[in-house]
């Protein structure tokens, strides 16, 4: 039978032999895969893994600040790079979902690929993929042409000559969250909703903008407490809010506004691949949507998405 304890042991010795002396390379997202990818390979080689945090300007609010924070209080040998303004350049003028995606995967090797040079004699890339991340992405290169790239999957330029580790390959989420609390990882790591690589972008319908970004941080950020404050954050699968391209009118005061609109996603599911939308309670949306249209310049309405996956997907883009 399998037990995070015997997975955490196993894998441990497993990444030993394998690995040596040899210096590994790892990106971290904040996510509870790469973070517990992270946690194993520190037990089990120390400080010849060297980890990369990178600020694509694309994370929740706050988060780059608090999560590197936390890294370094585990004992990562880790480095922040802030990489804002190249990512938020390169998506101007995108609104195709794909080309976004494209555009971030593109900037994201590329600065990696900088940082990474910079570790002597690397011979390892490792990846927090799981098993849902490889289904999905042989799923969708279907004859229908790609619905999504994942581009954290397979997402190694030939021209880095890594060999490539993923010791999470084989679990599904909620086994590695077990892993990650076998680990001593802390609640504010493990507990935390899966958050997609592309990140806001694909929260923000059409052209991301500096701007779109600072609406949408404010919205969700007010979201995600009420859930936690609420104490729902927990018994939801994933929840965040998506910026819409949507003008609608409205009142304040005596004045007319012409502002646009904040979608709220919660759902409930065990691995991402079908999902139920949550059945939030009405009084907590209403403090949210009251929240968010007072707060938030730029917001003067809230809607709440009541559609399951499939054949709605989580994300809008
Ligand atoms: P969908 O929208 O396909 O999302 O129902 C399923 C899960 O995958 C996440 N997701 C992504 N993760 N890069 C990622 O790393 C992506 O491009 C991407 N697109 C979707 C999504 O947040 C959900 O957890």
């Amino acid at each position: 039978e399998w037990t995070p304890d015997a997975f955490v042991e196993t894998t441990i010795a497993a990444l030993q032999q394998q690995l040596g002396d040899d210096k590994v390379v790892l990106a971290l997202s904040g996510g509870v895969d790469s973070s517990v990818a992270a946690i194993l390979l520190h037990k089990a080689i120390g400080k010849n893994l060297h980890c990369i945090f990178v600020d694509n300007g694309l994370l929740r609010k706050d988060e780059y600040a608090a999560v590197l924070e936390q890294y370094k209080h585990l004992g990562l040998n880790i480095k922040g790079v802030d990489a804002k303004d190249r990512f938020l350049s390169q998506l101007a003028g995108l609104s195709d979902p794909e080309l976004k995606r494209k555009a971030i995967g593109r900037v994201f090797i590329e600065v990696f690929d900088d940082e990474a040079h910079q570790v002597q004699d690397v011979k390892w890339l490792a990846q927090g993929t799981i098993y849902p991340d490889i289904i999905e992405s042989v799923s969708v290169k279907g004859p229908s042409a790609t619905i999504k790239s994942h581009h954290n999957v397979g997402g190694l330029p030939d021209f880095m000559k890594l060999k490539v580790v993923e010791p999470l390959n084989t679990l599904f989420k909620d086994e590695v969250r077990r892993v990650g609390r076998s680990l001593g990882l802390e609640h504010f790591i493990i507990g935390r909703h899966p958050f997609p690589g592309p990140g806001l972008a694909i929260r923000i319908l059409g052209e991301v903008t500096a701007e779109k970004v600072s609406i949408l941080q404010e919205a969700d950020a007010i979201y995600i407490n009420n859930l936690k404050e609420a104490g729902l954050y927990d018994k939801v699968w994933q929840a965040g809010a998506i910026f819409l391209p949507v003008q609608s009118v409205g009142v304040m005061g005596d004045e007319r506004t012409y502002e646009n609109a904040i979608a709220l996603r919660a759902v409930e599911s065990v691995d991402g691949m079908t999902a139920d939308w949550c059945h939030l309670p009405y009084n907590v949306l209403a403090k949210i949507s009251n929240e968010i249209i007072n707060k938030v310049k730029g917001i003067n309405r809230v809607v709440y998405d009541i559609s399951s996956k499939p054949p709605a997907t989580i994300e809008w883009e």
